[in-house]
């Protein structure tokens, strides 16, 4: 199975990256091939709603999005990885979420405005949610994952939501036995 990582933090080694490898160290016990993407490197632009890609589902930013986006087809898995700013998704997350969404949602309007919506997406792929941040106050956070996983009709199979790591350079996620735990048992378990 491919499983592929989507890092929405501005850091490739932190706390979001941590609990990333250790899933996918859950995942070479069974051989899975294991892939990141740290957004940070993608330099996507914003979504500027032009409308084209709703005819085509191809994006004419030229940005690199469209060779991104074979990667996502190729996944079986989707790790969409974020840390909480300002209980939110990262800026390079919001800014992923509304590319996807944009270009791989059909929806149709009829003459009484009823919308009828459609995904793009070939539908053999499962998503796995992974938020974290210094607070317990993560549920607005993970929101607009869980609104583009559902409007693109992808399964979220899991969710690890991590409170109270990265207030300071010391509280590291690695040192929560229990959270590295479930990481790597949700690593392992799939199948
Ligand atoms: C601009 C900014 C806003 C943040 N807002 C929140 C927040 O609203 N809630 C929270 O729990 N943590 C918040 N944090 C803390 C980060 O989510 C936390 O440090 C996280 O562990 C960083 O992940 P990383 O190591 O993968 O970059 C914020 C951090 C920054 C820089």
């Amino acid at each position: 199975m491919k499983i592929l990582a989507i890092n929405g933090s501005p850091h490739k080694d932190g706390n979001t990256f941590t609990l990333i490898s250790e899933i996918f160290r859950g995942a070479c016990e069974n051989n899975h091939q294991c892939e990141i993407v740290h957004l940070v490197d993608l330099h996507l632009n914003y979504c500027n709603w032009c409308g084209e890609c709703y005819e085509t589902g191809v994006c004419p930013i030229n940005d690199g999005f469209q060779e991104h986006l074979k990667q996502l087809f190729e996944a079986d898995i989707l790790i969409v990885a974020t840390p909480s700013f300002n209980r939110s998704v990262t800026g390079y997350m919001k800014n992923w979420l509304d590319r996807f969404c944009t270009s791989q949602l059909i929806y149709e309007v009829d003459e009484l405005k009823n919308v009828t919506k459609r995904s793009r997406v070939p539908s053999d792929k499962k998503a796995i949610i992974i938020v974290q941040g210094c607070t317990d106050l993560l549920q607005e956070t993970i929101e607009p994952i869980n609104v583009v996983m559902d409007v693109l009709e992808i399964p979220v199979i899991e969710r690890l939501i991590v409170p109270k790591v990265g207030l300071t350079e010391e509280d590291t996620v690695d040192k929560k036995e229990d959270v590295m735990l479930r990481a790597f048992e949700i690593g392992r378990n799939l199948s």
